[in-house]
């Protein structure tokens, strides 16, 4: 056995061990993701295998949470992928605005800047007090990072550029407050995002949504992984509600494509569709 091959048994038996003690599941994530980020992690670890880790990431909930933070990829951006949020301002906004009061789901929120961003989009548009956005993730130290909204001012430049691409009307400022080499954004924002720790290969759903955002997180799932979220996120949307993925990801081929259509080519923003009477 080549060592490549032997390291894909190691991951394998890790894999199980960990949804066996700690109840998370991985053993859907796609394979070449899983290498690179375990590779990555054993590098720094100070141990020479990963069964030899193993034992103790079995018992050592500090030392697995390192391996949690290793194996996720957490990066985001306020206004992500501008010409998106452009197309709900487009082409969603004037429909939630039907709504008396309308429920959103981030799943795979990382730390917080995508629920953010929609937050100040909707208050734009005019839906103060119209809405609720609940931000989750599987890993809680980015849902601590969101809840806090607290983010480095370098990053406030790039941030600017993607509100002013997506469309954003005011100035971004006025969305933060600037201590030392930090952002701080403005607590009223946050009061409109509820963070929770969700397991999407595990969890079951979260009630009755307008809309479900899941961008850039099912690229690292297998075929049946993705099945089962893409099932769960059928579940838990309204008919005639708004499922966006990120721009990688789309509804091609998938089972529940059928129910939807595609509200702009190329956005991977799709309604569900009225079900037949
Ligand atoms: C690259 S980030 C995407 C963040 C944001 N949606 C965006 O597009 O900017 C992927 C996130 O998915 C989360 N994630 C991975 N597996 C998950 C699972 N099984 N359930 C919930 N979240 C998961 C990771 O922790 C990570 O924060």
């Amino acid at each position: 056995m080549s060592p490549d091959e032997l390291f894909d048994v190691e991951i394998k038996l890790l894999m199980d061990g960990i949804f066996q003690v700690y109840g998370y599941d991985f053993r859907e994530y796609s394979e070449a993701s899983l290498r690179r980020r375990l590779s990555q992690w054993l590098s720094g670890s100070g141990f020479a295998t990963l069964s030899l880790a193993q034992s103790q990431l079995l018992r050592d909930r500090a030392l697995f949470d390192t391996l949690l933070r290793g194996i996720t990829v957490n990066v985001s951006e306020m206004f992500r992928d501008p010409a998106f949020f452009k197309a709900i301002r487009e082409h969603v906004v004037e429909y939630l605005k039907t709504y008396p009061f309308v429920k959103i789901w981030h799943a795979g929120c990382a730390t917080g800047e995508e629920a953010y961003s929609m937050a100040i989009l909707l208050l734009e548009e005019g839906l103060a007090g119209r809405f609720r956005i609940y931000a989750t993730d599987i890993n809680e130290e980015v849902i601590r990072k969101g809840q806090e909204g607290i983010y480095p001012l370098q990053e406030m430049q790039r941030f600017t550029r993607n509100y002013q691409q997506a469309g954003g009307t005011r100035s971004f400022s006025d969305y933060y407050t600037a201590r030392y080499d930090h952002a701080i954004l403005s607590p009223s924002l946050r009061e409109n995002i509820v963070f929770a720790a969700h397991n999407l290969a595990v969890d079951a759903d979260f009630g009755e949504m307008n809309m479900i955002l899941c961008r850039n997180v099912m690229i690292y799932f297998k075929q049946p992984l993705k099945e089962r979220v893409l099932g769960l996120f059928d579940v838990s949307l309204a008919q005639g509600g708004f499922l966006c993925l990120g721009a990688k990801e789309s509804l091609d081929h998938r089972q529940i494509a059928g129910r939807y259509e595609a509200v702009t080519p190329r956005m991977q923003i799709y309604r569900k569709r009225y079900a037949k009477k």
